[in-house]
Formats: C-alpha cells, structure tokens, sequence
C-alpha cells in the first residue's frame, strides 16, 4: 500500500493523539506551542517505512526541537535553524546530550559552589534594564549566586547545560504571569506572596534534567541559531529527503511572543557559551521584530497567491502591511524550502489559520496554493483537534481590546515534491 492509501486508512481523530504528553526529553524547558511528538513520530515513522532511502531531514523553524529529537530517533540526520537563541538552547540540550560520568560529580561541585557562594556573598554583579521590574530583590541575589556559579565551571558542554537547567529557573521565578507568552507583570500581591526555593529548585532540576534527556548522542545533528531565510541560501538545492516543519502562522508580535517568552532568560544566561548573536537581546521584543513578518523584514514575494490578495483587501490598513510583511517572508522561506528538498522528497507542514481582524487567515489554503505553484503534490491531509492546551486560551487582543481566542484546531499537509 503507497502511503496516501495507508494514511486514507487512519481516522482524523487517531490524529488527535488525546491521550499523548511530551514527557520525558521533551518536557526538560517550557517553550510555546510544541508539537505533539508522539504524532510527528508516526507521521516520519511511516514516511521512512515508504521511503527507505530517506537519511536527511530539515526544520528551518525547529522550536523547542520535537521534530529534530523524533527525526533523530527514527536514525535521521538532522538540520534545524530558529531565530530565537532560547529554541536554540533547548533543541541543542536534547540533541547534544549529557553524559551522566561527567554531570554527577559536575552536579556535586556545583552544589558546593553556590552553597559557598551564598554564605561568602561573593556573586558577581549581573543586571540589566528594569530587573528589579522582572524579578524580586531576594531572587536577583539567588539566581547571581547560581550564574556566578555556572561561569565557574570549566566544561563548556556542562556549562551548556547548566544554562538550560537555569533558564527554567529563571522563568519560574520571573515576575510575569504564566497566562500569557508577552511580558506581563503579576499583581504586586501574588509576586510577594512566592516562595523563594531558587537554589532547592536549580539543585533539583539538574539532578534530573540529563536522566529525561537520555545518553548517548543518537547521530549527527546541525543547529544554526538565525534567520532560516538566510541560512537556507547558504544550502545546496536537492540537499533534504524530508522537511518537517510547524511554522509561524503569523508574525510573532501578534500571534505568539516567542521572542517575548524567552527574553528573560537569555537576559541571565551567558551568550558566549553559544553561537548566537548577542544583539538580538538588545530589547524586549528584538526577537519578535526580526522573526518571519517581523518589522525587520524586506523581502519581495516571487509568487502572489490569489488567495492572500482577496484575503489582504478585505482587512484595516494596518494589518494589511502585517499580512503582506509576513507572506513575503513565508513565501520566500517556502521558496527555498522547495529547493532544498531532493526530488521525491517530502515535505511535512503543521498549520493553523489564526483570526486577523476577526476574518480567519487561510494560512492552510495559502499553503497548498504556493505548494502548487513550486510543483509540490498534495498527498494527504489531516485536520486534527488541539487536545492539550499548548497556549493560553487568549493569544492577543484586537485594537479595541478584545481577546482574541487561540486556536484549537490544526492541519498538517504532507507534499511531495516531483522526480525532476
Ligand atoms: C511554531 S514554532 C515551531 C514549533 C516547533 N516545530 C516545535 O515543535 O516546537 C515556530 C518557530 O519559528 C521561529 N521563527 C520565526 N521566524 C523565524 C525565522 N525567520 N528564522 C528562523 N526561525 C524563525 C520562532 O522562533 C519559533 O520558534
């Protein structure tokens, strides 16, 4: 049976996968909007037992690396690219891996070394533009304890995880609500009604983080951390047997902050134990602008979907020239995209079509009308329920102020690109 005919045999609701957690690896750091793993992994699973020569697959939006991790596991040799350094740092944690000989003894020393440090007072300074806004005074002095303490260790890969473990700690003890991925401040009453266990918490989190990771490396893996539109130019065409991705549905600043999100913690984490430029930190929504649609960007659409036409001319002016900035930038990804996948490749998207305005972005139709127009066939699709809540409910406001729903249902578009 081809796989169109096997996947024709599934119902949509085996998609909805309801029963299924990211636990273990991908449950080590919080990052908006993970893919559900257990489903990529099937969805690769049959895609490999169809093609058997299948070895190279591409993410150009890799997130918090579910796609990277399942196409690893599955003996895949791995690509992935993300603009926001905090994906970069997670995905490189479950790729990289630890090898516990070197982080039990490493674990006890730093141990030692914070408890040192909190009875020496001995933390080096760290700050950065309204701390005192993000994090309590009692907080500020635990986490410099732990950074000083992680600076300390001379094993850049322990160092590497050790910022991980600490970006989770961080988050955690921020003052911003949990209900939202954009920065907001709590109420003064619950910010200082929290227990401080910073140190308890960090100790803990990396007596546990490697175990879930797991050892050893499963194979060679490649994470650049920039703009994939960018990086993908640097790469030959005809390079990948499979792109599996989940992109942006949407420019960041209106649909989901990641930039938002991750800022506090790469404001802690020391940016020279990574190859990130250290500039995308310059504010609170640098990240934001410079991703896909961003106000950063300056591309020019090679192919105007007819659909994005009569989409746009029914919006307000100001989110046209949203809407125009982020298909620019899409349709130049998708370009390359095509591209780089060989021919009989194929190509994985999981999409969602977000309200813009009140009218719904047919960011799926979008989609299958670009992939048409590169010369990619439509295999197969499935709609499938958003089970567990990867979002909080409210994702945005509209102008006047209204919440904007986030969205509980997505498609995931399989392509196949032709023989020549
Ligand atoms: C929907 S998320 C990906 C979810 C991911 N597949 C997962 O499993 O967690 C989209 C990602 O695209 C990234 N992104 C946005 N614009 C980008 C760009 N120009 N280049 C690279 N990554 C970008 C965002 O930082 C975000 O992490």
């Amino acid at each position: 049976m081809n796989l169109a005919n096997v996947l024709n045999s599934y119902s949509d609701e085996y998609w909805d996968f309801k029963d299924a957690k990211n636990d273990g690896i991908h449950s080590i750091a919080n990052y908006p909007a993970p893919m559900v793993a257990p489903m990529q992994h099937e969805l690769l699973n049959l895609l490999l037992r169809e093609n058997q020569g299948y070895q190279k697959m591409l993410d150009p939006f890799h997130g918090s690396g579910v796609t990277l991790v399942e196409g690893q596991s599955l003996g895949l040799e791995v690509w992935g690219m993300d603009i926001n350094p905090y994906a970069h740092i997670i995905s490189l944690a479950k790729l990289e891996k630890y090898d516990p000989k070197i982080i039990e003894p490493a674990n006890h020393q730093i141990i030692q070394r914070i408890e040192n440090l909190k009875k020496s007072n001995l933390a080096i300074h760290h700050s950065f533009d309204n701390i005192q806004k993000w994090f309590r005074d009692d907080v500020i002095d635990d986490l410099r304890i732990i950074r000083t303490a992680i600076t300390m260790e001379s094993n850049l890969k322990t160092r590497r995880y050790y910022w991980l473990c600490f970006g989770e700690i961080v988050k955690r003890y921020s003052n911003t609500r949990t209900s939202t991925f954009k920065l907001h401040v709590k109420e003064s009453e619950k910010i200082s009604e929290m227990q401080n266990n910073v140190l308890e918490d960090f100790f803990n989190k990396i007596k546990e983080t490697y175990k879930l990771i797991g050892y050893p490396k499963l194979g060679p893996f490649h994470l650049t951390c920039g703009d994939s539109i960018e990086i993908m130019k640097t790469y030959k065409p005809n390079s990948f047997d499979i792109i599996c991705t989940s992109p942006p549905y949407g420019d960041n600043a209106t649909t989901v902050t990641y930039g938002q999100f991750s800022i506090l913690q790469l404001l802690w984490i020391d940016n020279n134990d990574f190859q990130y430029d250290s500039n995308c930190v310059d504010n609170f929504s640098k990240i934001d602008s410079m991703s896909l649609g961003g106000a950063h960007s300056a591309n020019n659409a090679f192919y105007y979907s007819p659909i994005i036409s009569s989409y746009i001319s029914q919006l307000s002016l100001h989110k046209q020239t949203k809407i125009k900035r982020f298909y620019t930038d899409y349709e130049n990804a998708f370009r390359l995209m095509t591209r780089l996948l060989k021919p009989k490749g194929s190509m994985l998207l999981t999409l969602g079509n977000r309200m813009v305005d009140r009218l719904e972005f047919p960011f799926i139709d979008v989609n299958k009308e670009i992939a048409q127009y590169y010369g990619l066939e439509l295999i197969h699709v499935i709609n499938r329920n958003i089970m567990k809540k990867r979002m909080p409910i409210r994702v945005s406001r509209l102008s006047d102020g209204k919440p904007v729903d986030s969205m509980s249902k997505e498609t995931v578009l399989l392509f196949r690109k032709g023989e020549h």
